[in-house]
């Protein structure tokens, strides 16, 4: 990031994580060749302020995008106790907005931190190397994160969660079966989701590039090889809902 008078510019690699790796960097290049980000220069390298990557994602990412049925998510039945981490909190920031104050909301990503609605303690981390202490929460909630993390990372995430649980402390996780891809020439899949929290029901979407094989069954598999045991499992429709206990 480069601030050039008092306004924030973000490089390609930075971009890259912003938009989720839903693009490569030479594809965010050629974007900004094409004038489709509008960008400036600097030593010949390209940057972009927040409203230029904000106004691209509506412009060209959205169009591009194959929108799931709405899928209803009723966290109202959901008790999370205690202490609770949330593993990529940033965008909707679902679980800070749901447990407001015993949440400690995690991303990589200022700008996604910075976006959540959640009156919870936000910090700047990455859920496969977290800073904590073992043993320091009762719960972890990981809610549609896992969908943007690789496969390898996917189980040091995991890893991470299970060691700052406290013993017969719960992870619970929401996440998505992406679907195989049918006919169609968008290359983005997205799940509608109208998230019930109480106080309010969110409407949101989170989208992911086709071809991940990421499903209910890989995630029951990754989490008893770190250890965890699996107390309840839920599936509607492309999404689901797993909770672990560990011992
Ligand atoms: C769909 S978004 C936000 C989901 C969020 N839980 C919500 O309630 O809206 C997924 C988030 O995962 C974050 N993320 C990606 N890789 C991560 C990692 N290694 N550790 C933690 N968060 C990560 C992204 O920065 C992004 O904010």
């Amino acid at each position: 990031m480069r601030e050039v008078d008092g306004e924030k510019y973000y490089d390609i690699s930075e971009i890259c994580g912003m938009l989720h790796n839903r693009l490569s960097q030479d594809e965010i290049q050629t974007h900004f060749q094409n004038n489709k980000i509008q960008g400036i220069k600097i030593e010949d390298h390209w940057y972009a302020t927040n409203e230029a990557i904000d106004k691209f994602e509506e412009e060209v990412i959205y169009k591009d995008i194959y929108f799931s049925e709405l899928h209803q998510i009723d966290l109202k039945k959901i008790l999370l106790k205690g202490r609770i981490l949330d593993i990529g909190g940033g965008g909707e920031g679902i679980i800070g907005q749901f447990a407001g104050p015993n949440v400690i909301s995690i991303d990589p990503s200022e700008r996604e931190l910075k976006e959540a609605e959640s009156d919870c303690v936000k910090i700047i981390m990455d859920g496969k190397d977290l800073k904590f202490l073992d043993e320091a929460f009762d719960t972890v909630a990981i809610f549609f994160t896992m969908m943007y993390i690789s496969k390898p990372d996917q189980k040091k995430v995991l890893k991470e969660a299970y060691r700052v649980l406290k013993s017969k402390g719960e992870l619970f996780l929401w996440d998505l079966t992406i679907p195989d891809r049918p006919e169609t020439e968008k290359d983005t899949y997205a799940v509608k989701l109208e998230v019930d929290i109480g106080k309010k029901k969110i409407t949101t979407g989170y989208g992911t590039r086709w071809g991940k094989k990421y499903n209910l069954e890989r995630y029951l598999d990754l989490g008893k090889k770190v250890g965890f045991n699996v107390i309840e499992q839920d599936v509607n429709g492309e999404t689901f809902f797993i909770r672990f206990k560990k011992s």
